[in-house]
């Protein structure tokens, strides 16, 4: 699909059709007001109504808020990609084209890669119309490169375990550093038992697949700010000897989400052209069973050199971010450390699945992210306390800490906590973990969400990397 930002007076051609969004106070005084009724339509929230002889394609809004434009220009794209129409036209201003590009491209993403027939479409473009192209013309290129990258990432989530392994996951980097200008370090298993990495290592001995460590930098000329980035890349999560039920192992493919969303990341930031330097971590590991598997009461000694008893073999994300974290804070002197990972099911429970869980010791940042970021780009941000309550619940009676809390209640925080454990005190105010066990993956629709990997963190972060002064 082709999207342009045109000038308004170029707009109609036989086969275009007219796209609008109206509240039902608007759809009062509209002129098909009596055509629209007749039709049942109301204006309510995601609904719409064809007028296929007047070319008008009429959606309903809550509000004229970028949120219900986002999610409404998603149901659009989808009505459009079914029916016959070459192209619809959408009115567009500053403050809203971000949501209508984030609904024609990600409401619009469909993945295919398995599907022997494709779906047919004859939609092959969406025309942005306003006023002043040059003043559009930035926002609209940002806009259009946040969402590619979103489905970047989404492409990458969807992909089965069996095709995107660790090594492939590590091919995948080295094309997008050939292709973004990135430098590609990769570390295979050798490498990684140099730097004593037994953490990460146990979680993958059981695989067939070795595992890998990714390391991609962005580095511009005078940049303003030095981030990392770190991602869980979990490319299968059986839960290892303490096996997933067989109905909890469904989608665990989307396990290395984390891993996915770092790589869109500094690819939009690349594109993006933004001046800050950027260091993406993946920790790609398959957790499997076998004679060669790690078990619980395994004590495994980290690159940092805590020592973790395994309690259980299914809480191994941890397990992987602590050593990715503690190679990344010696090689790397950054402004900022931001992990993200489908840590814990207890994300999903404290937070709903919508909402990504933000975890830190600086209130400031993390407000920045829940207020600004996710707000501005349509994420849903969620803050969950630590405390020392619960950092408790992290003692292991073997080792120097346990990797499961003894409790289960507040989950998604005794995994953040476990990783605080590896964050060195310097960098404890510059480090915020981002747990998307639930906003990561959906096999129901929501918002500009389609079936499967959704990209979170792609668009807050950018939103955030494109705020930094
Ligand atoms: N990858 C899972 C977390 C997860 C669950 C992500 C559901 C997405 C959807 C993680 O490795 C895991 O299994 N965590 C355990 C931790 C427990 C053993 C302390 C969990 O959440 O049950
Ligand atoms: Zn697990
Ligand atoms: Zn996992």
């Amino acid at each position: 699909m082709n999207i342009e930002l045109l000038n308004n007076k170029m707009s109609d051609s036989k086969t275009t059709v007219r796209v609008e969004f109206i509240t039902a106070d608007e759809l009062k005084s509209h002129k098909k007001v009596k055509l629209l009724k007749t039709a049942g339509f109301n204006a309510s929230a995601d609904s719409i109504c064809f007028l296929h002889e007047s070319k008008n394609l009429i959606c309903g809004v809550e509000t004229q808020s970028v949120d219900e434009i986002r999610s409404s220009c998603s149901v659009a794209i989808k009505a459009l990609k079914a029916a016959n129409y070459k192209s619809a036209a959408f009115s567009v201003q500053k403050n809203n084209i971000q949501a209508i590009v984030e609904g024609i491209v990600l409401g619009g993403y469909d993945f295919e890669n398995y599907k022997s027939k494709p779906k047919k479409t004859k939609f092959k473009n969406a025309l942005l119309l306003c006023e002043d192209i040059k003043e559009m013309q930035d926002a609209f290129e940002e806009a259009i490169i946040i969402a590619e990258a979103t489905c970047y990432t989404r492409d990458l989530v969807n992909t089965t375990p069996e095709d995107l392994n660790p090594p492939v996951f590590a091919d995948i980097a080295k094309t997008l550093a050939r292709e973004n200008n990135l430098k590609c370090t990769i570390l295979g298993e050798k490498e990684l038992k140099d730097e004593k990495m037994n953490s990460m290592l146990a979680v993958g001995r059981a695989s067939r697949h070795d595992s890998k460590l990714i390391h991609l930098v962005y580095k511009p000329k005078n940049p303003k700010k030095v981030i990392t980035l770190i991602g869980k890349g979990l490319t299968y999560d059986s839960g290892g000897l303490s096996l997933k039920p067989a109905a909890s192992m469904v989608t665990m493919k989307m396990d290395k989400a984390g891993g996915c969303a770092v790589l869109g990341m500094i690819k939009a930031a690349s594109e993006m052209k933004l001046d800050i330097e950027i260091h993406a971590f993946v920790g790609a590991v398959e957790n499997m069973i076998g004679g060669d598997a790690y078990k619980p009461d395994d004590v495994l000694v980290t690159r940092s050199g805590t020592t973790v008893e395994v309690r259980n073999t299914d809480a191994e994300g941890r397990l992987v971010l602590c050593d990715v974290l503690d190679y990344a804070q010696e090689k790397v002197n950054a402004d900022y450390i931001f992990d993200f990972a489908t840590l814990t099911g207890a994300c999903m429970v404290a937070l709903g699945q919508y909402t990504t869980g933000v975890m830190g010791h600086s209130t400031k940042l993390k407000h920045s992210f829940m207020m600004s970021a996710a707000s501005a780009s349509g994420e849903l941000i969620g803050h969950l306390p630590f405390n020392k309550h619960l950092a408790k619940l992290l003692k292991s009676g073997i080792a120097d800490i346990s990797n499961v809390a003894s409790k289960p209640y507040g989950g998604a925080i005794t995994a953040g906590m476990f990783l605080d454990a590896f964050v060195k005190e310097e960098n404890k105010e510059k480090w915020l973990h981002f747990d998307i066990a639930g906003s990561a993956y959906t096999e129901t629709p929501w918002d500009c969400n389609v079936y499967g990997g959704t990209g979170s963190g792609v668009r807050f972060m950018s939103s955030f990397l494109k705020s930094i002064k």
